[in-house]
């Protein structure tokens, strides 16, 4: 038995999108505390249960639990003002927030207009090389970080925030007019962004603090805590499929950065799949179908960014993705969601493997734009189920060729699959 049995981790081993708001939702029902360890509003975690139907963006997806607490970590990049108009949506449904069960890390940097403004100037300048970014300042916020400067959460509270605001503004209105090749002037309207910023302040003023003393002291009493992750294993900026990723870390690593628990005191990674692959923004997706299977895919499985909107990019089931982001992300077993979209199809693929110049890979040595754009996918066929799933509670109430199709993904996978999901409701959740 692992001495920290209780610490798990949920992340996606491969472009987001793969259901992990679902899971943080059911399994943070036993938590005592859920930490969101990377990114920020350009995640969409979808939630469906008895309160509701919510797309959270920040805020972990255990705010459903009213015994747990919630915590934004020092890797995160927060948005003020979008960080309030969720907890105002949640607070309309009747869901409590305050400094008891919602903590925000001191440490997290604020996304700013600018970082907005930044991130699309960067996106138009790179024409045809754009990466399709989510347009929420994440790169832009993380390159302030980097480079050590910015306004943190922190900032908000000091005295001298004015003093910080004004000096970070009119360095970022130079910036903005260099990108633009000064061939326009940037301004800000200073007295509106203040103002928000001071709405946003009044409210989440009493949850600020420092989180990782919390962290360690539920660590420490052998608490039940749970890490939430943003995006996907294939999207981290030194693993994933450089350059179209994003800026943060959403695998075992971010997990330790954005908690000072050390891996070894993790009882177990999850990695959520669904039962096709997605990808949103611009990359090479080998098992991509740009045909009436992908689109069938897309309508049924509801495939449009969460954040954006914007229509996901459907394939099979994409195993060496799979096999790569599990390796590299510590994933030790798999969720694999979304298997009801399959209900009324006669054929599914999977993908188990590529063939790149000539070579064949089950699990491929990197993620490389270069690796992926040669990789064509080798596909196995297996029969439909054609019956709806989407009331079986037990693994053996699965249609036998449901059945096959689980046991198919767990050994090419190579790793044990302990939950199916057959619809988005909390309820629809099989246990193998
Ligand atoms: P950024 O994180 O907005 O900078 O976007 C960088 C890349 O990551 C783009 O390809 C986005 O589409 C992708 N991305 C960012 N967040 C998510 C997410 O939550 N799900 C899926 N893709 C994402």
């Amino acid at each position: 038995m692992a001495v920290w049995e209780k610490t798990n981790f949920v992340t996606d081993p491969l472009w987001g999108d793969n259901g992990k708001g679902k899971v943080i939702d059911l399994m943070a029902q036993r938590a005592d505390m859920v930490i969101r360890i990377n990114g920020g509003p350009n995640a969409g975690h979808t939630v469906r249960n008895e309160k509701g139907e919510f797309a959270l963006h920040l805020i972990p997806s255990g705010i459903f639990n009213p015994e747990a607490v919630c915590a934004l970590a020092g890797t995160v990049v927060v948005n003020p003002i979008l960080l309030t108009e969720e907890i105002k949506n949640l607070r309309k449904s009747d869901i409590e927030i305050n400094g008891n069960n919602l903590l925000i890390s001191r440490d997290a940097h604020l996304i700013m207009p600018w970082h907005r403004t930044r991130d699309n100037l960067r996106e138009t300048s790179r024409g045809n090389e754009k990466i399709g970014t989510t347009g929420q300042g994440i790169g832009p916020t993380y390159s302030d970080r980097s480079l050590r400067e910015g306004l943190r959460v922190r900032d908000l509270l000091s005295p001298d925030f004015v003093e910080k605001f004004n000096k970070e503004m009119s360095y970022q209105e130079k910036l903005a007019g260099i990108m633009s090749d000064n061939t326009k002037t940037v301004y800000y309207n200073r007295e509106k962004i203040l103002n928000d910023l001071y709405e946003a302040r009044e409210m989440i003023a009493p949850m600020i603090t420092d989180v990782l003393p919390v962290i360690w002291n539920y660590h420490s009493r052998r608490k039940n805590i749970l890490g939430e992750a943003g995006q996907g294993m294939l999207l981290d900026l030194d693993l994933g499929c450089y350059p179209g990723v994003t800026s943060s870390h959403p695998g075992i690593a971010g997990f330790n950065l954005a908690t000072g628990i050390p891996p070894k005191d993790v009882a177990r990674v999850i990695g959520v799949t669904k039962a096709y692959t997605t990808r949103v923004g611009e990359g090479p997706l080998p098992t991509e179908l740009c045909d009436e299977i992908g689109e069938k895919i897309r309508k049924i499985g509801h495939e449009f960014g969460a954040t954006t909107g914007r229509p996901r990019r459907c394939g099979w089931l994409d195993i060496p993705a799979l096999r790569y982001g599990s390796r590299v992300g510590g994933i030790d077993t798999l969720a694999l969601t979304k298997i009801d979209i399959f209900d009324t199809f006669s054929e599914i693929k999977i993908c188990i493997g590529y063939e790149v110049d000539e070579v064949k890979y089950v699990t491929p040595p990197e993620a490389s734009n270069e690796l992926l754009a040669k990789a064509k996918p080798i596909l196995t066929s297996l029969p439909g189920w054609e019956k709806d799933t989407s009331s079986c509670k037990t693994f053996n109430d699965l249609p036998k060729n449901a059945q096959r199709f689980v046991m198919s993904v767990q050994e090419w996978a190579g790793k044990r699959i302990e939950l199916v999901s057959v619809g988005s409701d909390r309820q629809a959740s099989i246990y193998t």
